[in-house]
């Protein structure tokens, strides 16, 4: 018989508090218009993007991470000694080691939580969430910091058609801690790697770095591009569409609750015609609010769920404790469904 004790965690897991941060600068479409041939009236009707955030010198992925994880943990009314674990996912923080969460963990004021960082794409933050339900049912922490980060526009080719639009900046931050009744549902997760060149970098760093131009992507100024996030809009959009509606639908079963039963929907901010197909094929009915949160935000990747919670929650399209699916899908491609209760 073994002679470990067993670890004693909470009964259920449930997000207390959420926060965002959406950098000062308000970049419209007539600045992206600049670099490449399109219009307004295009990438407004083709993706339903009007403006996005991009963030400046000091808004560091490190930054804005702790902007909305204070605003997380003050809407959790918990202090920041009591988060026991601090998970970050993002693909925008340049440096490889250590990862960001310690530093995001010591400047928080934590009592040397638990910290490290994910790579998730745009499914970040429901990986994040699976990590952070486990940990609190676990007892490893009894209050886990779930942050989505993202500095895209670093990231970012401008003179390429099919994505300069797309993606913009922020942070999103929720606190996970005890509960006495289920209130994350299980999570529907996977990946799908055979699909894994549809999304991706345009050149690894180190080849970047060996800088040959006879082999990198030059600007139209002949200089080697800084590596970018490339993708096969068409292919990823019918996956989207096709695919991730049923993985929503499976969550909805997993959870053991009907499209009827739901009050919000927050999927990944990735398109908002993708969004209404899949309002369309889950046949939400009309009293459903439906995060579209991507006019003015873009896609800010693992930031995008918990930044459209965190803003149906302050305008009062959503409140505190209605029922909400969330799915987030993306570069792995990989994707992360799962019914939770509003903070
Ligand atoms: C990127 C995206 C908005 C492009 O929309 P789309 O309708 O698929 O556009 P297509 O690439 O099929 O191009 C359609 C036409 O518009 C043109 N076009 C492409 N980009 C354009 C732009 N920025 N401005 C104007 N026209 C453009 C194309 O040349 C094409 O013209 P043609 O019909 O004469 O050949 C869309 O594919 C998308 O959102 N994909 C998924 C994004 C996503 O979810 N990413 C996940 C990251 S997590």
């Amino acid at each position: 018989m073994s002679k470990i004790r067993p670890s004693k965690g909470a009964p259920y897991a449930r997000i207390l508090g959420v926060g965002g941060y959406r950098p000062t600068r308000i970049v419209p479409n007539e600045v992206i218009l600049e670099k490449i041939d399109s219009s307004d009236e295009w990438i407004r009707s083709r993706s339903g993007i009007e403006t996005r955030h991009w963030a400046g010198p000091e808004e560091t992925v490190a930054a804005m991470a702790i902007e909305a994880s204070g605003k997380a943990i003050a809407d959790a009314g918990i202090d920041a000694e009591q988060i026991g674990a601090v998970v970050v996912s993002t693909v925008s923080h340049f440096s490889q080691t250590p990862a960001v969460a310690t530093e995001i963990a010591d400047k928080l004021g934590t009592n040397k939580a638990a910290a490290f960082d994910i790579s998730a794409g745009c499914a970040g933050f429901g990986y994040g969430l699976t990590l952070a339900k486990g940990i609190v049912a676990e007892g490893s922490a009894e209050y886990v910091l779930v942050i989505g980060v993202e500095r895209l526009s670093d990231l970012t080719d401008l003179e390429d058609r099919a994505t300069a639009f797309l993606f913009g900046d922020g942070a999103g931050a929720v606190v996970v801690g005890p509960s006495q009744e289920p209130a994350i549902g299980p999570t529907v997760w996977g990946s799908e790697g055979d699909k894994s060149e549809t999304i991706k970098q345009t050149v690894p760093w180190d080849r970047f770095a060996i800088g040959d131009v006879s082999e990198l992507p030059l600007d139209s100024e002949g200089n080697i591009k800084f590596p970018a996030i490339t993708q096969e809009g068409q292919a990823v959009f019918r996956w989207a569409v096709f695919e991730m509606a049923k993985v929503a639908q499976q969550a909805l079963d997993a959870a053991g609750i009907t499209a009827d039963d739901l009050d919000v929907f927050i999927p990944h901010q990735a398109n908002v015609r993708i969004i209404d197909s899949m309002v369309k094929t889950l046949k939400l009915p009309e009293h459903v609010t439906v995060a579209r949160d991507i006019r003015t935000t873009g896609n800010t990747s693992a930031a995008s769920i918990p930044l459209a919670m965190e803003r149906l929650l302050a305008t009062g399209e959503a409140k505190s404790g209605d029922t909400a699916l969330v799915i987030g899908f993306g570069a792995g491609l990989v994707y992360a469904a799962t019914v939770v209760t509003l903070p």
